[in-house]
């Protein structure tokens, strides 16, 4: 037997979990259920809904008789819905493909949808002894700390060399007490910003320990490159309100209101919006920029103030536009950075800056 496994092993009887409420038993369903609600889920958010769903569902053909909006509401608050439809169909799949037995090995496991090939060698060893190694996230990192593993573990060569790796070291006899032991190492000891070295049966053959390299193993994501655009904005104010556009229903900031945008092509701001208003504005000012992250982009938003000199007539408010008094803006459905522009406004006018009137 590998050290890495011996010394787990011995770990796991002494420091490792034994009452959750999946250990008691080898029935494959069972194991399944509590594998698939584990995935991206702490073992306490997990237990109220694992002993929910059993009593509803006891066994495979309950569930897979149940209607999917059942399912889906014993699953409400879980998260990762996915797995809801998918163990649903899985059920369904056991009662048409194995006779309502549920598979034991994890070839079979392993295509039921939703199974990955981690979760399927987990149910197989849990509910058989069945030998075969996992990898789900704590494993990764583990093994990229012990053995000093470069490279982001999401990455296919990565990733097989860890396959590679995890084959290499299971144990002979013993494999559901070793499979429990490199899940609850990860989960409690190996966790990914503090891990307890002092707790670690590993730690004094941990490349990572020994080399001080804990912060950088395993290694992060590369960065995706993110674009950046950068717009002008226009924060046209009269009398203490703000004249506001209705944004396109698609697109960033859908429906919500939003400060006139200035075109791309336009040179002088100033000219832009004395055209549009067609009334008079005192010369433009720009305020302190500000930057918005989004999921796919970064937007680098300048602001530039103009004040309304004609009082009359104000710019009409359209169907898309309307000037919207500070006083309201708590109440309004604004983007976040473009509230920030308007709270800032305000703080400088309470300090003495601009009037807004
Ligand atoms: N995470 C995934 N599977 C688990 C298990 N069987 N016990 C504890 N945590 C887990």
């Amino acid at each position: 037997m590998s050290d890495f496994a011996r010394r787990l092993i011995e770990w796991q009887r002494h420091h490792g979990r034994h009452d959750l409420p999946w250990q008691g038993s080898r029935d494959p369903y069972r194991i399944w259920l509590s594998e698939i609600m584990l995935q991206q889920t702490q073992v306490s958010t997990v237990i109220p809904y694992y002993a929910r769903f059993l009593e509803r569902f006891p066994d495979v053909a309950a569930l897979a008789a149940a209607p999917v909006d059942d399912v889906m509401a014993l699953w409400s608050g879980l998260g990762y819905y996915a797995r809801a439809r998918n163990l649903h169909r899985a059920a369904q799949q056991v009662m048409s493909d194995h006779g309502g037995v549920f598979p034991h090995s994890a070839e079979q496991i392993v295509k039921l949808p939703g199974v990955g090939r981690s979760t399927a060698a987990a149910i197989a060893a849990f509910s058989s002894g069945e030998r075969g190694p996992i990898l789900d996230g704590n494993v990764k990192r583990v093994l990229c700390r012990v053995f000093g593993i470069e490279g982001f573990p999401g990455e296919k060569a990565v990733e097989s060399r860890l396959w590679a790796l995890a084959g290499s070291l299971l144990p002979q006899d013993g494999i559901s007490t070793y499979i429990q032991a490199q899940m609850d190492l990860g989960a409690t000891v190996c966790t990914r910003g503090k891990p307890a070295c002092t707790r670690c049966p590993l730690a004094d053959e941990c490349i990572a320990r020994l080399g001080n390299r804990i912060s950088s193993l395993p290694t992060p994501r590369p960065k995706k490159h993110i674009p950046r655009r950068s717009v002008r904005v226009a924060v046209i104010v009269d009398r203490g309100a703000v004249l506001l556009e209705r944004r396109p229903p698609t697109g960033i900031w859908g429906g919500l209101l939003s400060l006139p945008e200035v075109p791309e092509q336009e040179t002088e701001v100033g000219n832009w919006v004395r055209d549009r208003l067609g009334v008079d504005t005192g010369p433009g000012a720009a305020l302190t920029p500000l930057t918005h992250t989004f999921t796919h982009f970064v937007l680098d938003i300048q602001p530039w103030r103009f004040d309304l000199t004609a009082r009359n007539p104000r710019a009409e408010e359209g169907d898309r536009t309307l000037w919207l008094p500070l006083a309201n803006m708590t109440a309004a459905a604004l983007p976040t950075p473009v509230r920030s522009i308007l709270l800032r406004m305000e703080a400088d006018v309470f300090a003495g800056g601009a009037q807004l009137s």
